[in-house]
């Protein structure tokens, strides 16, 4: 028996095994919440109406003692929809010590190095449930669309996105490696395998930012495919993105409403295209609202916040200089000092959510760019070859998942959305 099951249970025995999340006592009824991982319920003790080893047990309880209670659903008096449960008995498992997180409000250095334990608290359990419900999306979404799931090493000796944040290992006698920051390049490989790919895994960067939006171990979702060009790829992030917003309407009412979320901006982006700028307008806006950001530049927090602060609907930035993207972005036909490749900014100050791009498919063009790049040669060797034997036009993207789960609960830090954050400054616990 699951609290979430509990309506329907109406007028019947119910057993919750659980923790005591909150009480109320007034010495001749007590009102405990419980809370089984499933959800939450309010349970009702009435001192004349239990044996007095369960009133005793009531009183003794302390905030999360874990414990087995038993009683009937019954309707909640004022609220409908609502179930409560009346008391019959209590089994306590174990009474648990002064509980460090209260009611009362604790500081960010406090609540962090207590995640083990703050994790429990209402809000941080609605964003857990949320980020499993954008995974569950994301799964079905490319499922829906003939991709399919394909695993990614960590461990690889070369860089995909810039040497200068690369973590490194030392790896028995091959000497240095590094943890992956995305699996990008592994995926290209396996697409001229399966056509169409994506990989779900934690990547790393070693990232001297202290923004609510960067980690040093991040989840990402690469997708690829091949035969996809440039507008095809955001056409498939656009589609993304509404879905994975539509699953969380639908699934998380209870997670929104507990993270008072106003829900009124997702519902009404579903329903709208995302905006498609290129850089170079993107640049011509950012000027006209003040901006002194120059042509070459990329976008810092501020400038996105410009460029979305009163749009209805995600932007897409397409079309980037060539000179401020890595060595895998194809070029630009029509403009060789442009790359066709497109970061997606979420509103609501979600900031860059998606980073995506067609890739080059010419064999000389890419080794010229790795080249380039000063990226040593043997260990792109295997990528080149995907460019000698049957290149095809691919392109692919990758989603952070912790931004979007951000986004999705409305949560000032990413740091909330995944269970124990990694940042500069953090590693424990
Ligand atoms: O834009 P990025 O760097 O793109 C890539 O890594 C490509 N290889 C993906 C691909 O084409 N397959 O990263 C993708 C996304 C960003 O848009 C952002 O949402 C997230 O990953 N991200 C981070 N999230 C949290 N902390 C960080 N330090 C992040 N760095 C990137
Ligand atoms: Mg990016």
């Amino acid at each position: 028996m699951l609290i979430k099951d509990i309506s329907k249970y109406a007028g019947q025995e119910f057993e919750v095994k659980g923790w005591l999340y909150n009480k109320r006592s007034s010495g001749s009824i007590a009102f405990l919440e419980l809370r089984d991982g499933s959800g939450f319920v309010q349970a009702v003790v009435v001192k004349a109406g239990v044996g007095e080893e369960t009133w005793a047990n009531a009183e003794k309880l302390t905030q999360e003692s874990s414990l087995i209670v038993k009683g009937k659903v019954s309707k909640h008096p004022k609220q409908e929809g609502v179930f409560e449960l009346q008391v019959s008995d209590i089994q306590v498992a174990q009474i648990a010590e002064e509980y460090p997180i209260t009611k009362k409000e604790h500081g960010p250095d406090f609540l962090l190095d207590n995640r083990h334990l703050w994790l429990r608290s209402k809000k941080q359990w609605a964003i857990q449930r949320v980020r499993d419900i954008v995974i569950s999306a994301i799964y079905d979404y490319f499922h829906e669309k003939s991709f399919i799931k394909i695993d990614t090493p960590i461990i690889t000796p070369n860089a995909c996105e810039g040497a200068t944040t690369l973590f490194g290992i030392q790896y028995f006698d091959e000497g240095e490696v590094f943890l992956s920051q995305s699996g990008q390049l592994y995926l290209e490989a396996a697409v001229m395998s399966v056509g169409r790919g994506f990989d779900f895994g934690p990547t790393f960067r070693a990232e001297k930012s202290k923004t609510k939006r960067h980690l040093t171990e991040f989840w990402m979702m690469d997708a690829e495919a091949a035969f996809v060009e440039h507008n095809e790829n955001m056409d498939i992030q656009e589609g993304m993105i509404k879905f994975i917003i539509k699953r969380c309407l639908e699934k998380c009412q209870e997670e929104l409403t507990i993270l008072e979320r106003n829900q009124e901006p997702l519902k009404k982006l579903l329903n709208l295209p995302f905006v498609r700028l290129t850089y170079s307008e993107a640049m011509e806006k950012l000027h006209s609202l003040g901006s002194d950001i120059k042509f070459g530049e990329d976008l810092g927090n501020d400038d996105e916040g410009l460029l979305t602060q009163n749009s209805d609907v995600p932007v897409f930035i397409h079309k980037w200089p060539k000179s401020i993207k890595p060595f895998y972005m194809k070029r630009d036909s029509a403009n060789p000092d442009l790359v066709l490749n497109d970061d997606l900014i979420g509103i609501e100050g979600a900031g860059e959510i998606i980073g995506g791009s067609q890739r080059e498919d010419d064999y000389e063009v890419l080794k010229a760019e790795i080249e380039k790049e000063g990226l040593k040669g043997p260990e792109y060797q295997w990528y080149l070859d995907l460019r000698k034997y049957g290149s095809v036009p691919h392109s692919g993207f990758g989603l952070g998942l912790e931004r979007t789960v951000g986004w999705m609960c409305g949560a000032q830090h990413i740091r909330e959305t995944i269970p124990f954050p990694r940042l500069i400054n953090r590693v424990r616990p």
